[in-house]
């Protein structure tokens, strides 16, 4: 009888082609689009679908010591600044995330803590955390082994899912780094299931050592990805956010 499929082995059968939207399929070694033949490896079981995009220079990509520090220093820091903490997040998730379909992506999962959360809530082999930066997803899928949540490198403006195919996103503290935000969102509006919802959390005023979007501008582009807005909740600095795709 052969190996049960993990959930690592399922997501890479979930993604597409980023330019051709097509769903990918197995090769050895790796993943073909069979629209326009681009091959996307695979290596150490992490799909790489922006092979040509270099990893970003982000602490959660940082050795053990840079990561101990961010998750114990710096982030704790940023709660007390913001008033928001773990928990609120935690009740924020569980309130408005509302999956439209059975995959769930977190953009942009860093030390992947929002990726726990959401399988917990949702159940093994539904999450699957995305973000540019290899080396932090090789740290975070370690530190999340039993979770059942499935890791791949991508770019959030080009996800690498079929159109209408993901039943819910979410990304907290991405929007504001990421050079386009708008393009991250009619991204997501494109990949997201009639029903699926779109929630976060994004810095709406420069924090300490912070970019920041605006409330105006993330309303603007999730209208114009055909969302509609659910919940605006502020914290000092920080706006948490619930769309959805009208069904
Ligand atoms: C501030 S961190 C996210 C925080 C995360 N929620 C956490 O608590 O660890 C931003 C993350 O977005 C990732 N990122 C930046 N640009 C990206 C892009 N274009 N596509 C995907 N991920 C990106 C970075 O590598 C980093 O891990
Ligand atoms: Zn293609």
């Amino acid at each position: 009888m052969g190996r049960r499929p993990s959930w690592d082995d399922v997501a890479p059968a979930s993604l597409a082609c980023p330019t051709c939207r097509l769903p990918l399929v197995g090769a050895v070694g790796g993943l073909t689009c069979p629209g326009c033949a681009r091959a996307y490896p695979v290596s150490d079981g992490l799909p790489d679908l922006a092979p040509d995009v270099p990893d970003p220079r982000v602490p959660e990509g940082g050795g053990p010591l840079r990561r101990w520090l961010h998750r114990r220093a710096w982030q704790p820091a940023v709660r007390r600044w913001t008033g928001i903490d773990e928990a609120v997040e935690a009740g924020f998730l569980a309130r408005h995330v509302r999956p439209a379909a059975p995959l769930v992506v977190e953009l942009g999962c860093g030390l992947g803590r929002e990726a726990r959360v959401l399988a917990g809530l949702l159940g093994p082999g539904r999450v699957v955390a995305l973000d540019l930066s290899r080396a932090a997803l090789l740290a975070t899928r370690a530190d999340s082994v039993g979770h059942g949540v499935a890791f791949v490198r991508a770019d959030a403006a080009r996800l690498p899912f079929v159109d209408a195919s993901v039943g819910a996103v979410n990304t907290f503290g991405m929007l504001h780094h990421v050079p386009d935000p708008t393009a991250v969102v009619a991204e997501v509006g494109r990949v997201l299931a009639p029903g699926g919802t779109f929630t976060g959390q994004v810095a709406v005023s420069p924090l300490p050592g912070l970019g920041a979007w605006s409330a105006g501008g993330l309303a603007r582009a999730c209208r114009a990805a055909g969302l509609v807005p659910t919940v605006h909740e502020g914290g000092r600095g920080i706006l948490m956010f619930a769309w959805c795709r009208p069904t």
